[in-house]
């Protein structure tokens, strides 16, 4: 998956996000050749079908529509995913409620958002849903970033409109002052919140997959897993749980490039300050995203975030990263450039 960063204008201002570093700084918006090069990178090697458009805060841009309607006539464009807070849907419509248009739309708490907010994005929803009939490209998603994060608030919305699926993310703390945390603690520490939050959601058949920064499974318990277990009396669970992730022990972190608006481009958000480089640079998507594996991800199973990670047998076998690559992304470079100079050795 790539995404075209739209704007770093953003109506709302998430503590959590870790496009803060951009964030509302300035417009920044992208212009109509760049938004064209883009494309043209993401599609043109016929890899990929499908693009993802991101920001900020996407639909702020000042030509969304028009931009999105040069992409929805793109044949060689099969599906665009919209990354939304929601909150503006109603003024696009037409555009949003194309059968080639997936919105995965972030549900922020109204404690975050206020109140007024909140309503319009209730409302956008009930739109969206009940006179659009757009439900079965609507993802609905959450940002677990505190301990003691909301989530009543959702599950009242995925409840209402017979939801069956969320996606969930562990929010990757902004970086430059939390870079050297503790990351098992703060996995432990979200842990409570989170699984009482899975266990009204499976509860109610609605079954989680995370996007980002998945939990290992050295850190749920034999115990914990068996109380998730009572769910399985359910038939939809039952048929279906094993399409989402958090049935597996496993956990990945492949690239999702995001092409800025200049065209640099990184691996993802969270290793943004080191994985920029000019998409001239490079002839298109896949040998970009080669290049990722070979300096970022072929490393990613022979760094370790503590002592336990050492002797895990899942990493050794590549079968859990760990969560997110940016805690450990100093390591992943001194080893990334250990192995060039080896590499200059034997050439
Ligand atoms: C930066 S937002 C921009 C698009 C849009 N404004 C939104 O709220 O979805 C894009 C995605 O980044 C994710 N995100 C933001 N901050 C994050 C963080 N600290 N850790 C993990 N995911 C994060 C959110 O889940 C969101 O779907």
């Amino acid at each position: 998956m790539a995404n075209i960063m739209m704007t770093d204008s953003c109506n709302l201002h998430c503590p959590y996000c870790f496009a803060n570093e951009f964030v509302n700084k300035d417009r920044n918006e992208i212009t109509e050749e760049a938004f064209k090069k883009a494309i043209d990178f993401i599609v043109g090697d016929g890899s990929h079908s499908s693009v993802g458009l991101i920001g900020g805060e996407p639909t702020t841009h000042s030509k969304f529509e028009y931009f999105m309607r040069k992409l929805l006539l793109d044949k060689r464009v099969k599906g665009v995913m919209v990354y939304t807070n929601g909150i503006l849907m109603d003024k696009f419509w037409n555009v949003l409620c194309h059968p080639k248009t997936h919105m995965l739309i972030n549900c922020n708490s109204p404690e975050d958002i206020g109140i007024h907010q909140f309503e319009r994005l209730k409302q956008n929803l009930k739109v969206l849903i009940e006179d659009k009939l757009c439900m079965d490209r609507v993802t609905l998603g959450i940002n677990m970033y505190d301990r003691n994060f909301e989530y009543e608030y959702l599950l009242e919305l995925l409840k209402k409109y017979h939801f069956h699926h969320v996606r969930v993310s562990i929010t990757v703390p902004n970086f430059e002052e939390n870079r050297n945390i503790d990351v098992h603690s703060y996995f432990e520490s979200m842990k409570p919140r989170m699984f009482s939050f899975f266990h009204e959601l499976l509860k109610n058949d609605i079954i989680p997959n995370f996007d980002c920064n998945k939990i290992p499974s050295c850190l749920v318990s034999e115990d914990e897993l068996m109380q998730f277990s009572t769910y399985l009396s359910s038939e939809f669970i039952r048929q279906n749980i094993n399409k989402s992730n958090i049935s597996s022990n496993e956990v990945h972190c492949t690239p999702v490039i995001d092409i800025r608006q200049d065209l640099t481009a990184v691996r993802c958000f969270g290793l943004s300050d080191c994985t920029k480089q000019r998409i001239d640079d490079f002839s298109g998507i896949l040998e970009l995203e080669k290049f990722y594996i070979r300096i970022v991800d072929a490393y990613a199973y022979n760094t370790s975030y503590c002592n336990k990670c050492l002797d895990c047998h899942l990493r050794k076998v590549m079968k859990c990263s760990g969560g997110c690559l940016a805690y450990k992304i100093d390591q992943i470079k001194l080893l990334n450039t250990r192995a060039d100079e080896l590499l200059n050795i034997y050439r």
